[in-house]
């Protein structure tokens, strides 16, 4: 008997919850896999878990991710039906970047749950899950564009934005992410 993507998804997300790969769940409250539709077509990934993330073990449910559901609303894409993950599936601690330790240790989680969803869309938001795919490239020089990759055998499409952290601490960072959520808008309404 297989199991359903939600099954699997709950299972990487227990994995996660036992993880000692790195330090950070000595530090950290709860672990945050990530949340929302195991069908996503679309799905999110942002950088590690904040305090709040931490506090309700769910990703983007502070300030970010407010800012995340008003631009979400620009594009008319309700939060339920997209998935919604991290870089980092623990948060580090004084939310302090990624270390490159951290991020070999994590993504084989975020690499399951892609497998899982099988997303036609993935939108980065932010440089380090940009390098994610694109480990050569600069997040200034690439927000904003569609890039179609086949990354291990699965054919995506992937948008990289600035992090809405950075919209919220500069004004110019916020118009770029609000230009490039609606090059997001106008692309799903042709792809139909
Ligand atoms: N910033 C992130 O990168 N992820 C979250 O879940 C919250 C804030």
């Amino acid at each position: 008997m297989s199991l359903s993507k939600s099954q699997q998804l709950e299972y990487i997300s227990h994995l996660v919850g036992e993880c000692k790969k790195c330090n950070l769940y000595k530090t950290a409250t709860n672990p945050v896999p990530g949340a929302g539709n195991p069908d996503a077509e679309i799905l999110f990934i942002g950088e590690a878990p904040g305090a709040h993330e931490d506090q309700q073990g769910l990703p983007f449910v502070g300030n970010s991710g407010k800012l995340l559901d008003k631009l979400l609303n620009t594009i008319r894409v309700p939060r339920s039906d997209v998935f919604i993950c991290n870089i980092l599936k623990h948060r580090p601690p004084e939310n302090r970047d990624p270390q490159e330790s951290e991020i070999k240790v994590c993504t084989p989680y975020l690499k399951a749950q892609l497998k899982i969803i099988k997303p036609k869309i993935v939108i980065t938001l932010g440089r380090f899950s940009m390098n994610y795919f694109f480990p050569q490239e600069k997040i200034s020089r690439i927000h904003g564009q569609i890039r179609n990759i086949t990354w291990q055998d699965l054919p995506l499409t992937i948008i990289p934005v600035y992090h809405p952290s950075a919209g919220l601490r500069n004004g110019a960072m916020l118009e770029s992410l609000k230009k490039d959520f609606i090059t997001i808008g106008k692309y799903l309404t042709a792809k139909g």
